[in-house]
């Protein structure tokens, strides 16, 4: 892979290329996560020079990439999906796959619904190695042969080397005993990846929100191949209650949200975030269930899924939008070694 273009590239004053670094901002791509509003407000340069320097990064851009493609030429440059397990076969088939490789995910659910459990399963197959399209669609599609008892429980991740994965806990529910024990299922080495699971806890919805703006750093720093964000909405709605304060939620929401979806695209990383639901009398989607965030966030992340409960250890998994998956749900079981086929 050729080497990634970084900021110094642009030909920058000393004096500009200091505050992008102090911010964090090393490549060229890193410029990109950044409105000129953003830009000026975390480097303390001004906006005219932050337009400047974005419209610099976008020429530069423009000498590699070709603006306008056919779809002959996109179907060459397309990157293949990649996808690494959920721990749930039912739930791999209804996404193709598994999680995917540069898209967010948005679990929404009612309390105990499985969310927590399906990103700390993530936390764990992350770390398994990655498996051909092909083993993939055999392990999920393939005859009775494939599907024989030993390959049931096989799973993929992302590992190609030394990768780390990054838990954004505002819930304040991650359990190490309980990770332990998903570890313990897919075989993998639990003093490892003690070593390679970030947390960070944030303490308010602002902290949270400065905690996503640093991840990037973070990402580039571990090789990161997995964030999950549990949850992205309960501390913007506990410190912006009324309805005065609605804009302000919805458009931190919005902004945490535009981050992580941007780190997921360059940097090729999986990004689950879970979010609360509140009843709504047999309304939107007929399902009584509204997922916080309402328009902004089913606009920005790729994949929507609603958790519900069924009988004790059951749970439905139900898309409610995607941008490119076809509706569809499945059942999966919680086990007290992560999400599990039913
Ligand atoms: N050790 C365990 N073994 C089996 N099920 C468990 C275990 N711990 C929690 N659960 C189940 O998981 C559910 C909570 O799931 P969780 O992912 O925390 O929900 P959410 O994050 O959606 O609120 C509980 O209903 C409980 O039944
Ligand atoms: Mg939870």
């Amino acid at each position: 892979m050729a080497k990634e273009p970084t900021i110094h590239e642009l030909r920058l004053s000393k004096h500009t290329l200091n505050a992008l670094e102090s911010a964090g901002i090393y490549y060229i791509k890193d410029l990109l996560l950044y409105s000129p509003t953003r830009l000026a407000e975390i480097t303390g340069l001004s906006k005219e020079t932050c337009e400047k320097v974005l419209d610099k990064a976008i020429e530069f851009l423009d000498r590699y990439r070709k603006k306008f493609l056919t779809l002959e030429e996109l179907e060459k440059v397309e990157e293949k999906k990649i996808f690494m397990s959920t721990g749930a076969h039912s739930l791999n088939r209804l996404l193709h796959g598994g999680w995917c490789v540069g898209e967010v995910t948005e679990l929404a659910g009612p309390y105990a619904s499985g969310k927590s459990q399906a990103c700390f399963t993530a936390l764990a197959t992350v770390f398994l190695p990655m498996m051909s399209q092909k083993e993939i669609q055999e392990i999920l599609y393939g005859g009775e042969e494939t599907r024989s008892s030993e390959r049931k429980d096989v799973h993929w991740g992302l590992n190609d080397g030394d990768i780390s994965a990054v838990i954004i806990d505002s819930e304040r529910t991650f359990s190490i005993q309980r990770f332990r024990k998903i570890l313990g299922r897919f075989g993998l080495n639990e003093k490892e990846i003690m070593k390679k699971v970030i947390i960070s806890r944030p303490e308010n919805a602002w902290d949270q929100k400065r905690i996503i703006e640093s991840l990037v750093g973070v990402v580039r720093e571990n090789n990161v191949k997995l964030v999950v964000v549990d949850s992205l909405t309960k501390l913007p709605r506990a410190d912006f209650s009324g309805q005065g304060e609605l804009y302000t939620r919805q458009r931190l929401i919005l902004d945490m949200v535009e981050k992580l979806r941007r780190i997921a695209i360059n940097y090729r990383v999986v990004v689950i975030v879970t979010n609360q639901v509140v009843a709504t009398p047999g309304v939107l989607y007929g399902r009584g269930y509204k997922p916080i965030g309402g328009h902004v966030l089913a606009h920005t992340v790729d994949t929507r899924l609603l958790l519900t409960r069924a009988t004790d250890p059951y749970r439905k998994v139900t898309i409610l939008d995607s941008s490119w998956l076809p509706p569809g749900e499945c059942k999966i079981r919680i086990t007290d070694e992560g999400i599990a086929d039913a």
